[in-house]
């Protein structure tokens, strides 16, 4: 593994978080496989609206709910990568999770072991295996990436077992080693202009609320 500057970190910190979020009751079941789930906004915790208020944040109200079975992972992945003239890069948009189950479960963060893999995505974006999705010609729907771990090294993990900001742009993945679900409710953190949160913006936003 990479060596690793904690205190430089842009990839994750914990929130001090005043009350414990109320599980989404969509959370309340079982499955043998990953999934993600659409979570309505007016159904979460009433106190996060006005906890995340004093930030002067708003957030996107598709808010997801990722399951990762038990014993088992979800792909990395970026969840947004930028798209400047022709040129794709991995951004750093921010969410706040809270995750539920497993105790011991991570998020793990990756970097390509070809650092013009990006580039040989847009050269060759037709071709399924790339799995550049959805289509790169969308300019509103912004591509996803998902690599494999051979074409990966990972640079950092982190147990989630409480609240935390987590840079959602660079390469991330799970991994549940327990015999219990896990589920994360995300939420994609919004200025007030709309645009998405960086994680260095994020650092400056939550700094007194920051844990470790
Ligand atoms: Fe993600």
């Amino acid at each position: 593994m990479n060596t690793f500057n904690t205190n430089t970190n842009t990839l994750h910190r914990y929130i001090k978080f005043p009350f414990e979020m109320e599980m989404p009751k969509e959370f309340d079941q079982q499955f043998d496989d990953n999934k993600v789930i659409e979570i309505k906004s007016g159904s979460i915790d009433s106190r996060f609206d006005q906890w995340i208020s004093q930030f002067d944040l708003n957030y996107a109200t598709l808010l997801e709910g990722f399951y990762t079975a038990p014993l088992n992972k979800l792909p990395i992945h970026s969840d947004i990568v930028t798209k400047n003239t022709s040129r794709f890069t991995f951004s750093n948009i921010t969410k706040l999770n809270f995750t539920w189950g497993s105790d011991h479960s991570t998020t793990r963060w990756w970097i390509p072991t070809d650092p013009q893999l990006v580039e040989k995505f847009q050269q060759d974006s037709k071709n399924p295996n790339m799995q550049l999705t959805p289509n790169v010609t969308d300019e509103n729907d912004p591509p996803h990436v998902f690599l494999d771990e051979n074409q990966c090294e990972m640079i950092f993990e982190k147990v989630i077992n409480r609240p935390s900001i987590l840079n959602v742009g660079q390469l991330h993945s799970t991994y549940n080693p327990a015999n219990t679900p896990r589920w994360t409710l995300s939420v994609m953190l919004l200025k007030k202009d709309g645009t998405c949160v960086n994680f260095d913006e994020a650092l400056q936003i939550f700094k007194d609320v920051i844990d470790e």
